[in-house]
């Protein structure tokens, strides 16, 4: 009965993180600032067809760079700044209708596997948030961090992430 208990205040389930709204908007927050793919799969126009004033000529090849569209000024204020923040008080998604933010790609060819890959991100990070207290290692801060990425169809960090974890439940 004591471990049961224990296993349960230890795992959080995914009806937990329906009520989580911070962590997803943290979790947009990093698709918007860090898309795990910076770039969407290519397209190519089936037809001359006019975008925005601009005539795309048949057979055009087109590359729709998602990393860059997260970090416009025209769609984001102070689009450089991690802020969650700016996602509590709207419905901006990236399940592909709000182009401001693709992380997943949008229309026919966006990711088939949108629902498995989010709810596993969230699940993930809620159970690390929940399950550690987390420190930068001695002498370290925020600042010192090198958040540059290596591009590339998908995009990590040039210098591994370097923390130090300490379990908040017992028997972890
Ligand atoms: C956080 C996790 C993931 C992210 C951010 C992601 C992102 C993407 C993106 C940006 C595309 C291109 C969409 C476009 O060009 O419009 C894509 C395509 C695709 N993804 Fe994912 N993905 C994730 C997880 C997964 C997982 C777990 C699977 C498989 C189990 C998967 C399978 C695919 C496949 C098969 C395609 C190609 C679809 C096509 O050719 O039409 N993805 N994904």
């Amino acid at each position: 009965m004591r471990n049961d208990l224990q296993r349960v205040r230890c795992q959080l389930t995914e009806s937990d993180i329906t009520q989580m709204n911070y962590l997803k908007a943290v979790i947009k927050e990093i698709f918007r600032l860090h898309p795990p793919a910076p770039v969407l799969l290519p397209r190519e126009s089936m037809e001359e067809v006019s975008v925005g004033g601009y005539t795309i000529p048949e057979k055009t090849r087109i590359y729709i760079n998602a990393w860059a569209i997260g970090r416009s000024q025209e769609s984001w204020k102070d689009p450089d700044i991690f802020d969650p923040e700016r996602f509590m008080d709207n419905e901006i998604d990236f399940r592909g209708k709000d182009f401001e933010l693709i992380p997943f790609g949008a229309g026919r060819r966006s990711c088939p596997a949108i629902a498995f890959g989010s709810a596993t991100v969230e699940l993930a990070l809620a159970q690390l948030v929940h399950s550690f207290d987390w420190e930068l290692p001695l002498g370290v801060q925020p600042a010192d961090l090198d958040m540059s990425e290596v591009f590339g169809i998908t995009m990590h960090r040039i210098s591994p992430l370097m923390v130090v974890a300490k379990p908040i439940f017992k028997g972890i």
